[in-house]
């Protein structure tokens, strides 16, 4: 949908408006998409919703950005109706560009508003925005108040476990979020210090659930690469969801195989037939969504997700690097494909 013509959209969904204890009701276990910049964009959304996310959040937008209308960021509002339900993510530092930015993001009707205060780069954390909040409690209280009182949809926020190893106040964070009006909470459980690296600690993420004031829904997040993984962090960490991020990219089958698990079936590892066609389609969706110079550029980082363990891609990597347009890509795959096919027959 475009935002220009937000105007029915938005007096539709006030009408169908729904909490977000509602939206992830909808689902037993809800599996969400996490937001990745330049990664997360609508083609990438409408796959891993095909595959079997429930919940998709957009990759973050600036609010200052935002504001000043700037067209990169205006379009990253957009979202087609099937990728329903899903939120819009902005970040800031700045009450009244905070505020005016959720209003904005607010009339492009998505189902909810997520404000990043977790984004660990160095660029977001200087203007005082992303994780840098975690180190100003009650400056993250009041901007996320602030919002929250400004807007009709439901606001959740994405964070971490807090800023470093000797500062991790999620407990508390989640507590004053929820006492303010917030309705869900996604914890990456990280500190900014650590970046990505090390491995995520679910450990106080389990400390929220178990705090008998919670009543909000808590969303865990990182390091969740598989099914039998995604169960077993359910069960041990007591989370309203999972939210997988990294492990989707160029595996949007990630989301189909927690779904199958889940349910006790075995999934299939896709054939590399299935994986070609897949990887088409993301290719011609960005290139019809955004353009071809950048759909083969932005598609650099899932090739090796889509052929991971594949046998002799390498160098039909270097030759998708190489190309300089679709069709290209497209005859390099079908050929490796029925190479693939002779060597096995
Ligand atoms: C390339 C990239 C871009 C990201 N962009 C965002 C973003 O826009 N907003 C956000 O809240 N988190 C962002 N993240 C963090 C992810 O949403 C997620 O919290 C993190 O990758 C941990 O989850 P995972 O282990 O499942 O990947 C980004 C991560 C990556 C790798």
């Amino acid at each position: 949908m475009s935002v220009k013509n937000y105007f029915p959209y938005f007096c539709s969904q006030i009408i169908k408006m729904q909490t977000f204890r509602q939206i992830i009701d909808r689902d037993p276990f809800p599996i969400f998409l996490a937001p990745m910049e330049s990664v997360t964009d609508l083609t990438f959304r409408m796959i891993c919703k095909k595959m079997g996310a429930d919940i998709l959040v957009s990759e973050f937008i600036s609010s200052d950005a935002l504001i000043r209308n700037v067209s990169q960021s205006v379009d990253k509002l957009n979202f087609n109706e099937e990728e329903r339900p899903i939120g819009i993510q902005i970040f800031g530092h700045n009450e009244s560009s905070l505020i005016e930015a959720a209003q904005i993001a607010e009339s492009a009707a998505p189902d909810f508003i997520d404000i990043n205060w977790g984004c660990p780069v160095k660029k977001v954390v200087s203007k005082g925005a992303g994780s840098a909040i975690l180190k100003d409690i009650p400056k993250m209280v009041y901007l996320t108040e602030e919002v929250v009182k400004h807007v009709k949809l439901p606001v959740t926020i994405k964070t971490r476990l807090g800023w470093d190893h000797t500062n991790k106040p999620i407990v508390e964070v989640v507590e004053r979020m929820q006492d303010i009006g917030v309705q869900g909470v996604t914890i990456h459980g990280r500190t900014r210090s650590q970046f990505y690296s090390g491995t995520a600690d679910w450990s106080l993420i389990g400390e929220v659930m178990q705090n008998p004031r919670l009543q909000i829904p808590v969303i865990g997040n990182g390091d969740i690469d598989s099914g039998p993984k995604a169960i077993e962090y359910k069960q041990r960490y007591g989370v309203d969801g999972i939210m997988i991020g990294r492990a989707a990219i160029g595996n949007p089958w990630i989301f189909n195989h927690v779904k199958k698990y889940m349910g006790g079936i075995p999934p299939q590892t896709p054939t590399l037939a299935e994986r070609i066609e897949l990887c088409l389609e993301h290719l011609k969706g960005m290139a019809q969504n955004k353009n071809e110079k950048v759909a083969l550029l932005e598609m650099r980082r899932h090739y090796a997700g889509y052929f991971r363990a594949i046998p002799f891609f390498k160098p039909v990597k270097l030759q998708l690097m190489a190309a300089e347009d679709i069709a290209t890509c497209e005859t390099i795959l079908k050929k490796w494909e029925s190479q693939t096919n002779k060597k096995r027959s």
